[in-house]
């Protein structure tokens, strides 16, 4: 009996610490103080594309976009391609998602001369995500992913599930396709307006530190189809995405998927991520901008 009550008085209290936590004037006035003023002090001037890209995100906590708009004259694709394709052939399942084989480590290193990190470390995506949040982000990992159809009667499992991710109240992801993604490919899907600025916001929320895993035809029966943006795309395809909101993808039933995922959180991430920094590297020798800085200090 009195065990039970210490099992209580402890989950109470854990409810009580994430509720507070969370709630909006700790989490961003006092838990992320240093970043939001930095913002003020410098915030970014973003472009006409990223303005929209911008809006889009707090219009419905999603945005799709491509390298060639968002990186016009730049060809991006064939370098990023590139560095990819020998490491196929290498990969392997790393993680319980035993749908994904990964290109990279769980763990990478911080290697500047890996065009995905140059390419999630961009000031340009960082400005973008920066202006979402009102403050300066973290960069959490980055990871490269082949998506292997599932065999036919499998039934969708872990993030292949309509899920919110749970390291952080907000959690940003940006995804480049870097094959066609059709409808069998398993396409990143998101529910508009599931974002912390959205109508469904308060729709199966997470249960800090865990993430909220709603079943199907609870999701269905409380939004609207509409609602429902599958993010079909030709290579190339960017898509921004506030991930704390519902989503799901990679259950792939005809065609392989390859992938990249940026991630990004604030100084209020409750959970570590997968990234090694080096230990030698030194943000202020490199002269990155200020936003990129502090997303890796
Ligand atoms: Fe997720």
């Amino acid at each position: 009996m009195v065990r039970l009550y210490k099992i209580i008085r402890f989950l109470i209290k854990r409810k009580f610490f994430y509720f507070v936590r969370n709630s909006w004037p700790v989490w961003f006035f006092i838990l992320n103080r240093e970043g939001r003023r930095k913002y003020k002090k410098a915030p970014p001037s973003l472009g006409a594309v990223e303005k929209r890209i911008v809006a889009d995100l707090k219009t419905y906590g999603i945005a799709t976009s491509s390298l060639e708009e968002l990186f016009p004259g730049k060809n991006l694709f064939p370098e990023l391609l590139e560095y990819a394709i020998p490491l196929k052939e290498e990969a392997r399942v790393k993680s319980k998602k035993v749908f994904l084989k990964n290109l990279f480590d769980l763990r990478p290193l911080l290697d500047f001369s890996n065009p995905y990190v140059k390419f999630a470390l961009n000031e340009k995506v960082l400005n973008i995500i920066s202006s979402y949040l009102k403050l300066y982000p973290k960069f959490r990992g980055y990871t490269l992913n082949v998506t292997t159809p599932m065999e036919t009667g499998s039934v969708p499992i872990d993030s292949q599930r309509w899920h919110r991710d749970p390291e952080d109240k907000i959690v940003v992801k940006m995804f480049l396709y870097l094959t066609d993604v059709d409808r069998g490919s398993g396409p990143f899907t998101y529910v508009k307006g599931s974002h912390h600025l959205g109508k469904y916001w308060n729709l199966f929320p997470t249960a800090p530190p865990a993430g909220s895993y709603p079943p199907a035809e609870e999701v269905s029966k409380k939004i609207e189809v509409s609602d429902v943006l599958v993010c079909t795309g030709k290579a190339g395809t960017i898509i921004f995405c506030e991930t704390s909101g519902l989503h799901k993808g990679g259950f792939a039933t005809e065609n392989e998927r390859l992938m990249s995922t940026s991630i990004y959180a604030t100084k209020a991430v409750m959970s570590p991520m997968a990234l090694t920094i080096l230990d030698d590297l030194d943000a202020k020798k490199l002269k990155l901008p200020a936003v990129v800085e502090y997303a890796l200090s």
